[in-house]
Protein backbone atom coordinates (compact mmCIF):
# COMPACT_ATOMS: atom_id res chain seq x y z
CA UNK A 1 0.00 0.00 0.00
CA UNK A 2 1.56 3.06 -1.18
CA UNK A 3 2.33 5.63 1.69
CA UNK A 4 0.09 8.67 1.25
CA UNK A 5 0.44 12.45 2.49
CA UNK A 6 -2.88 14.14 2.55
CA UNK A 7 -2.33 17.95 2.24
CA UNK A 8 -4.47 20.69 3.45
CA UNK A 9 -4.71 24.42 3.91
CA UNK A 10 -7.65 24.89 5.94
CA UNK A 11 -10.92 22.42 7.53
CA UNK A 12 -9.98 19.54 6.28
CA UNK A 13 -13.29 17.57 6.01
CA UNK A 14 -11.75 15.69 2.65
CA UNK A 15 -8.91 14.50 4.74
CA UNK A 16 -11.11 13.03 7.23
CA UNK A 17 -13.69 11.61 4.80
CA UNK A 18 -10.11 9.90 3.17
CA UNK A 19 -9.00 8.42 7.23
CA UNK A 20 -12.72 7.47 7.11
CA UNK A 21 -12.18 5.12 4.30
CA UNK A 22 -8.85 3.88 5.55
CA UNK A 23 -10.12 2.47 8.59
CA UNK A 24 -11.15 -0.41 6.27
CA UNK A 25 -8.26 -2.58 6.51
CA UNK A 26 -8.92 -3.37 2.59
CA UNK A 27 -8.04 0.68 1.77
CA UNK A 28 -5.10 0.49 -0.74
CA UNK A 29 -3.49 3.50 0.54
CA UNK A 30 -2.03 4.32 3.97
CA UNK A 31 -2.13 7.75 4.77
CA UNK A 32 1.12 8.56 7.20
CA UNK A 33 1.28 12.20 6.92
CA UNK A 34 -1.01 15.37 6.68
CA UNK A 35 0.94 18.67 5.96
CA UNK A 36 -0.45 22.17 5.68
CA UNK A 37 0.98 25.59 4.59
CA UNK A 38 -1.34 26.64 7.36
CA UNK A 39 0.13 25.80 11.03
CA UNK A 40 -3.31 27.22 12.43
CA UNK A 41 -5.04 24.59 10.30
CA UNK A 42 -7.97 23.05 11.92
CA UNK A 43 -7.44 19.35 10.07
CA UNK A 44 -3.65 19.19 11.35
CA UNK A 45 -5.10 18.43 14.72
CA UNK A 46 -7.70 15.91 13.98
CA UNK A 47 -4.68 14.19 11.90
CA UNK A 48 -2.73 13.87 14.72
CA UNK A 49 -5.36 12.66 17.07
CA UNK A 50 -5.80 9.90 14.23
CA UNK A 51 -2.36 9.34 14.38
CA UNK A 52 -0.61 10.71 11.34
CA UNK A 53 2.62 12.54 11.42
CA UNK A 54 1.84 16.49 11.04
CA UNK A 55 4.27 18.58 8.79
CA UNK A 56 3.28 22.18 9.20
CA UNK A 57 5.40 24.50 6.69
CA UNK A 58 4.30 28.62 7.23
CA UNK A 59 4.62 29.59 3.44
CA UNK A 60 4.90 33.49 4.73
CA UNK A 61 8.35 31.90 6.38
CA UNK A 62 9.81 30.97 2.93
CA UNK A 63 11.18 33.81 0.56
CA UNK A 64 9.50 32.30 -2.30
CA UNK A 65 7.65 29.48 -3.64
CA UNK A 66 10.67 27.77 -4.82
CA UNK A 67 12.06 27.54 -1.13
CA UNK A 68 8.60 26.56 0.17
CA UNK A 69 7.89 23.56 -2.79
CA UNK A 70 11.52 22.14 -1.39
CA UNK A 71 11.04 21.87 2.08
CA UNK A 72 7.65 20.29 1.25
CA UNK A 73 9.11 18.10 -0.52
CA UNK A 74 12.13 17.27 1.65
CA UNK A 75 9.53 16.67 4.51
CA UNK A 76 7.29 14.22 2.10
CA UNK A 77 10.67 12.15 1.05
CA UNK A 78 11.77 12.19 4.67
CA UNK A 79 8.33 10.01 5.35
CA UNK A 80 8.81 8.20 2.56
CA UNK A 81 5.82 8.91 0.45
CA UNK A 82 4.79 7.79 -2.38
CA UNK A 83 1.36 9.57 -3.27
CA UNK A 84 0.29 13.00 -2.47
CA UNK A 85 -3.70 13.91 -1.59
CA UNK A 86 -4.09 17.53 -2.42
CA UNK A 87 -7.68 18.11 -0.08
CA UNK A 88 -8.02 21.81 -0.31
CA UNK A 89 -4.46 22.82 -0.59
CA UNK A 90 -4.61 25.84 -1.77
CA UNK A 91 -1.21 27.24 -2.44
CA UNK A 92 -0.15 26.66 -5.97
CA UNK A 93 3.08 24.27 -6.56
CA UNK A 94 5.78 25.27 -8.60
CA UNK A 95 6.48 23.10 -12.21
CA UNK A 96 9.33 21.66 -10.72
CA UNK A 97 7.76 20.25 -7.32
CA UNK A 98 4.40 19.00 -9.52
CA UNK A 99 7.14 17.46 -12.35
CA UNK A 100 9.06 15.59 -9.28
CA UNK A 101 5.35 14.15 -8.29
CA UNK A 102 4.19 13.50 -11.58
CA UNK A 103 1.86 10.93 -11.60
CA UNK A 104 1.82 10.62 -7.71
CA UNK A 105 -0.10 13.73 -7.02
CA UNK A 106 -4.01 13.99 -7.37
CA UNK A 107 -6.14 17.09 -6.59
CA UNK A 108 -10.00 17.58 -5.93
CA UNK A 109 -11.66 20.43 -7.02
CA UNK A 110 -15.09 21.73 -6.73
CA UNK A 111 -16.19 22.00 -10.06
CA UNK A 112 -17.07 19.91 -13.13
CA UNK A 113 -13.73 20.85 -14.99
CA UNK A 114 -12.53 22.00 -17.36
CA UNK A 115 -15.16 24.67 -16.42
CA UNK A 116 -14.72 26.75 -13.47
CA UNK A 117 -11.09 26.24 -12.78
CA UNK A 118 -9.02 28.58 -10.08
CA UNK A 119 -11.31 30.09 -7.12
CA UNK A 120 -15.15 30.64 -5.88
CA UNK A 121 -15.70 28.24 -8.25
CA UNK A 122 -19.85 27.99 -6.87
CA UNK A 123 -20.14 31.24 -7.43
CA UNK A 124 -18.78 30.78 -10.93
CA UNK A 125 -20.96 27.90 -11.54
CA UNK A 126 -24.23 30.52 -10.51
CA UNK A 127 -22.96 33.06 -12.60
CA UNK A 128 -23.05 30.75 -15.18
CA UNK A 129 -26.49 29.02 -14.96
CA UNK A 130 -25.36 25.84 -15.36
CA UNK A 131 -28.25 23.65 -14.17
CA UNK A 132 -25.46 20.70 -13.15
CA UNK A 133 -22.34 21.39 -11.24
CA UNK A 134 -19.99 19.32 -9.24
CA UNK A 135 -16.38 17.86 -8.50
CA UNK A 136 -13.25 16.31 -10.06
CA UNK A 137 -10.77 14.33 -8.91
CA UNK A 138 -7.42 14.82 -11.32
CA UNK A 139 -3.71 13.91 -12.00
CA UNK A 140 -1.85 17.39 -11.10
CA UNK A 141 0.07 19.03 -13.56
CA UNK A 142 2.11 22.55 -13.93
CA UNK A 143 -1.19 24.17 -15.14
CA UNK A 144 -3.71 25.15 -12.59
CA UNK A 145 -6.78 22.61 -12.36
CA UNK A 146 -5.88 21.14 -15.80
CA UNK A 147 -4.83 17.78 -14.85
CA UNK A 148 -6.08 14.76 -16.52
CA UNK A 149 -9.47 13.54 -14.87
CA UNK A 150 -9.53 10.51 -12.95
CA UNK A 151 -13.21 10.64 -11.76
CA UNK A 152 -16.49 13.59 -11.45
CA UNK A 153 -19.47 13.64 -9.62
CA UNK A 154 -21.89 15.54 -10.68
CA UNK A 155 -25.13 17.55 -8.56
CA UNK A 156 -28.27 19.61 -10.13
CA UNK A 157 -28.06 23.32 -9.32
CA UNK A 158 -31.53 24.31 -7.97
CA UNK A 159 -33.25 27.31 -8.74
CA UNK A 160 -33.09 28.96 -5.27
CA UNK A 161 -29.22 27.80 -4.64
CA UNK A 162 -27.05 30.29 -3.46
CA UNK A 163 -23.48 29.71 -3.32
CA UNK A 164 -23.20 28.23 0.25
CA UNK A 165 -26.37 25.89 -0.53
CA UNK A 166 -24.77 24.44 -3.80
CA UNK A 167 -20.95 24.07 -1.57
CA UNK A 168 -22.93 22.15 0.67
CA UNK A 169 -24.40 19.78 -2.30
CA UNK A 170 -20.52 19.35 -3.84
CA UNK A 171 -19.05 19.26 -0.82
CA UNK A 172 -21.47 15.97 0.37
CA UNK A 173 -20.14 14.38 -3.13
CA UNK A 174 -16.23 15.36 -3.11
CA UNK A 175 -16.58 13.10 0.38
CA UNK A 176 -17.56 10.32 -1.43
CA UNK A 177 -15.92 10.74 -4.40
CA UNK A 178 -12.41 11.50 -3.75
CA UNK A 179 -11.94 7.73 -1.32
CA UNK A 180 -13.01 6.31 -4.04
CA UNK A 181 -10.85 8.11 -6.58
CA UNK A 182 -8.17 7.74 -4.22
CA UNK A 183 -8.14 4.15 -3.60
CA UNK A 184 -8.41 3.74 -7.50
CA UNK A 185 -5.10 5.55 -7.96
CA UNK A 186 -3.71 3.71 -4.84
CA UNK A 187 -4.69 0.58 -6.08
CA UNK A 188 -3.20 0.72 -9.44
CA UNK A 189 -6.87 1.13 -11.33
CA UNK A 190 -6.00 4.54 -12.93
CA UNK A 191 -2.77 5.84 -13.69
CA UNK A 192 -1.34 8.74 -15.69
CA UNK A 193 0.56 7.73 -18.65
CA UNK A 194 1.73 11.22 -20.77
CA UNK A 195 -1.34 13.23 -20.56
CA UNK A 196 -3.96 10.69 -20.46
CA UNK A 197 -5.25 8.69 -17.83
CA UNK A 198 -5.16 4.81 -18.36
CA UNK A 199 -7.89 2.91 -16.46
CA UNK A 200 -7.35 -0.89 -15.69
CA UNK A 201 -10.47 -2.69 -17.17
CA UNK A 202 -11.31 -4.51 -13.56
CA UNK A 203 -10.68 -0.92 -11.69
CA UNK A 204 -14.33 0.52 -13.91
CA UNK A 205 -18.02 -0.42 -13.66
CA UNK A 206 -19.31 -0.66 -17.47
CA UNK A 207 -20.23 2.66 -17.38
CA UNK A 208 -16.71 4.37 -16.17
CA UNK A 209 -18.03 5.80 -12.89
CA UNK A 210 -16.91 6.04 -9.51
C1 LIG B 1 -13.10 21.56 -0.98
O1 LIG B 1 -14.35 21.95 -1.51
C2 LIG B 1 -12.10 21.33 -2.10
O2 LIG B 1 -12.67 20.79 -3.26
C3 LIG B 1 -11.63 22.73 -2.36
O3 LIG B 1 -11.52 23.33 -1.08
C4 LIG B 1 -12.45 22.70 -0.20
C5 LIG B 1 -11.68 22.20 1.00
O4 LIG B 1 -12.54 21.73 2.01
N1 LIG B 1 -10.39 22.74 -3.04
C6 LIG B 1 -10.01 23.70 -3.88
O5 LIG B 1 -10.68 24.68 -4.12
C7 LIG B 1 -8.65 23.49 -4.49
N2 LIG B 1 -8.31 24.57 -5.35
P1 LIG B 1 -11.99 20.79 3.15
O6 LIG B 1 -10.76 21.49 3.76
O7 LIG B 1 -13.10 20.71 4.14
O8 LIG B 1 -11.63 19.46 2.56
Amino acid sequence: RPRTAILISGRGSNMVSLLKAAEDPAYPASFVLAASNRPEAPGLVHAASAGLATLALDHRAFPDRAAFDAALDAGLRAHGIDLVVLAGFMRVLTPGFVEAWAGRMVNIHPSLLPLFRGTHTHAQALAAGVRLHGCTVHFVVPELDAGPIIAQAAVPVRPDDDEDSLAARVLAQEHRLYPAAVALVASGGARLDGDRVVFAAEAVGGDGAL
